[in-house]
């Protein structure tokens, strides 16, 4: 396991970083869920324990509608991913700490809010590499090294999800002229979002400026991981709060001149029907794999949802096709649809901890919800 990590941050927005190893039973599990990757760290999720289940112990994973991306996730597409994700966080800590989980996905249909149980049935502790890389993994910003990735490592990143995963698979956009094509689309779906009023205003809601923000509100996008060097990034804290013109702006120029040039390969996750909850669970699943055997490995992973944000905003709008058709002439099978996309290279410099809510508060009692 690699221990290139930045240096976690001090105060209680991180605390959830330090603490989720000692925590023990359904809460313990929950403590690892909450560390997952999320689009635009919302953590759109409430999660309800159950002691008195017939099956034994289980963990309900629920969406919080309050938590919602707007223009940015019309359909839910990214929320429904990050409560994937936070799944797989689940399911490995459980195995860690002696569970054999079982998951029950879209367990009521009268309830599509609940997206997922976890039941926890005795079994043999197993911990492995990807349960050690769960504090370690967070969104790479920052450039990549100008590397290659050798073949078989990308084929053991595209078979993770074989042995139980039905859904999802791996499509890889490697040579210079596929990531030259994945890039030409990536930036102009960008220009469009930041062109969108509706999707720019919902994406600077969860912008945080400073400490202070992250203090109020430990969630959201901070300065701190937008891949600048610790010390710009220092500086940046201390300045006055960009307007969102300003952080539009300097959100396209890093994907032109940093994350996209520097990608040793884009990934996009495939599903048989990307409007589906349960093939957007278990693509978040994979999704969270694939970013934690990433860390296990040294590697680092970014990601860049930009086509399949504008593809939905067209279809809520009613607009023409046009990223939903660049979508499926990528992943080139009728038979599947894209998900969700990323980068993926050698890391130039670590990546720093985004702030979580404590378990505390993304606790919620069946009478909450
Ligand atoms: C479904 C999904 C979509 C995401 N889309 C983007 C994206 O387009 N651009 C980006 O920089 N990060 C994206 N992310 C990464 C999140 O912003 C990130 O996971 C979150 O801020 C928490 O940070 P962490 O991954 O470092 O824990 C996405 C994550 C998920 C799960």
């Amino acid at each position: 396991m690699s221990t290139a990590t930045a240096k976690l941050p001090r105060g209680p927005a991180y605390d959830p970083w330090r603490s989720w190893r000692s925590r023990e039973g359904a809460e313990g599990i929950v403590a690892a869920g909450i560390l997952a990757a999320n689009a635009r760290n919302v953590q759109p999720w409430r999660f309800v324990v159950d002691d008195g289940s017939a099956a034994g112990p289980a963990v309900r994973v629920h969406a919080d509608p309050a938590r919602r991306q707007g223009a940015l996730d019309p359909f839910d597409r990214e929320l429904y991913v990050g409560l994937g994700c936070a799944l797989e966080n689940m399911v490995l800590a459980a195995r860690a700490r002696g569970f054999a989980p079982r998951v029950l996905l879209c367990p009521d249909a009268d309830d599509p809010a609940h997206a997922a149980t976890v039941v926890l049935e005795p079994g043999e502790p197993q911990a492995g590499e990807l349960y050690e890389a769960i504090p370690y993994r967070h969104t790479n910003r920052g450039p990549f090294r100008p590397e290659p990735l050798p073949p078989q490592l990308l084929g053991e990143i595209a078979g993770l999800g074989d042995k139980d995963l039905a859904a999802p698979a791996l499509r890889w956009f490697s040579t210079t002229a596929e990531r030259a094509r994945v890039a030409a689309h990536l930036t102009e779906a960008t220009k469009e979002i930041v062109a969108d009023e509706d999707q720019s205003l919902a994406g600077h809601r969860w912008f945080r400026a400073n400490d202070r923000e992250v203090e109020r509100s430990p969630d959201g996008m901070t300065v701190g991981t937008q891949g600048m060097p610790p010390l710009m990034s220092a500086i940046g804290k201390r300045l006055p709060a960009p307007s969102r013109r300003t952080a539009d702006r300097f959100w396209l120029r890093q994907t032109q001149n940093v994350h996209l040039p520097t990608a040793a390969a884009f990934g996009i996750v495939t599903v048989p029907d990307a409007t589906r909850a349960e093939d957007r669970l278990e693509g978040g699943r994979l999704l969270q794999r694939i970013h934690l055997f990433a860390t296990a490995r040294g590697l680092a992973v970014g990601h860049l949802n930009m086509m399949t944000v504008r593809a939905d905003r067209e279809r809520q709008l009613g607009l023409p096709s046009r990223f939903g058709k660049v979508l499926a002439d990528l992943v080139g099978d009728p038979e599947r649809q894209a998900l969700v996309t990323f980068r993926i290279g050698r890391p130039a410099n670590p990546a720093a901890a985004s702030p979580r809510r404590p378990v505390a508060e993304v606790l919620a009692r069946e009478t909450d919800l």
